[in-house]
């Protein structure tokens, strides 16, 4: 199954971004929000991520334009009907999600992939939403944060998920550049187990006093090699994603995620980090 023509509903961070790896490798994708204005908003998300990439010489400025042209901006579902796959990136709520699965379900051809980016909702209880017919082609397509950028992808098939839907999902992460890793639909999939658990315990040791945030992320920079610290990295995906996270991963494994207060502090006082322009770090000033 070879797929030509991709779908992205929810313009948003990671729709945005998600939509850029396939325009970058020059696939026709139509990016979809609730309103036209929403969905512009994304295509505007990818020139500024193309404009500064070109800034720092890692994409050529002849490109840019044609990389643009491959993405098309809609408010209306309909114009994904013949899409060979739709990857969905709308807000974390199971009842969001599972509405455009069924508008989905409805309105695209009988062959159409439908994949879901959830950070934490299970993809077996997400395929519940779409018909007996398509539920072999439900599963899950966990792209990491900047998507554009980050390579992993983690392909989850649901309980009913057919084989075939699995290879080609997977030929479709690597024509992409991507590095699929496949996992098995388990409360916060591979990723997020091992990024909550991490950053758990760095939370532990700026409340224990042990040391500040910036040289914990000195710590992770100069001392594991990653390229920016787990408060910068808390901060850009953000505390209201965050939070609600933790929870799920405590309520299914128990004390070893249990929540930080501090994340819930950041909540209660709405700074969610870069977006909001304070989180652990205050971006107001640049
Ligand atoms: N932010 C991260 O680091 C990250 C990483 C991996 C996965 N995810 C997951 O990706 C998904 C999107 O997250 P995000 O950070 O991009 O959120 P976001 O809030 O930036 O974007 C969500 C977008 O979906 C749109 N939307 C809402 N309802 C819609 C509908 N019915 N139809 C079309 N569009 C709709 C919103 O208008 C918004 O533009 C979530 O499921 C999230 O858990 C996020």
């Amino acid at each position: 199954m070879t797929m030509k023509k991709i779908g992205v509903v929810g313009a948003g961070m990671m729709g945005a971004e998600i939509a850029l790896c396939f325009a970058k490798k020059n696939m026709p994708v139509i990016l979809s929000d609730v309103t036209q204005e929403l969905a512009a908003n994304g295509k505007k998300k990818q020139e500024d991520v193309l404009d500064r990439s070109i800034a720092k010489g890692r994409f050529p400025a002849e490109d840019k334009q044609a990389v643009l042209n491959c993405v098309a901006t809609t408010a209306d579902l309909k114009d994904l009907a013949d899409c060979d796959i739709v990857i969905e990136a709308v807000l974390e709520s199971f009842e969001i999600k599972a509405k455009v699965y069924q508008q989905l379900d409805a309105i695209c051809k009988k062959e159409t992939i439908i994949a879901s980016n959830t950070s934490s909702i299970s993809i077996t209880k997400l395929a519940s939403a779409v018909s007996k017919e398509r539920v072999g082609k439900f599963i899950g397509t966990h792209f990491n944060s900047p998507a554009s950028v980050m390579k992993l992808v983690e392909i989850i098939p649901a309980l009913l998920t057919d084989e075939e839907t699995i290879q080609a999902t997977t030929q479709l992460m690597m024509a992409i550049e991507k590095e699929p890793v496949r996992v098995k639909d388990v409360v916060g999939f591979g990723l997020n187990r091992l990024f909550h658990v991490f950053y758990l315990e760095a939370c532990r040791l700026v409340e224990e006093g042990v040391c500040t945030i910036e040289d914990v992320d000195k710590i992770c920079v100069y001392g594991l090699g990653h390229p920016l610290g787990i408060f910068k990295l808390l901060d850009h995906t953000g505390h209201d994603l965050n939070q609600p996270i933790d929870q799920i991963l405590f309520d299914a494994y128990g004390d070893r995620f249990r929540p930080s207060p501090q994340i819930q502090r950041l909540v209660d006082a709405g700074r969610l980090g870069r977006k909001t322009g304070h989180g652990f770090y205050d971006y107001s000033k640049k």
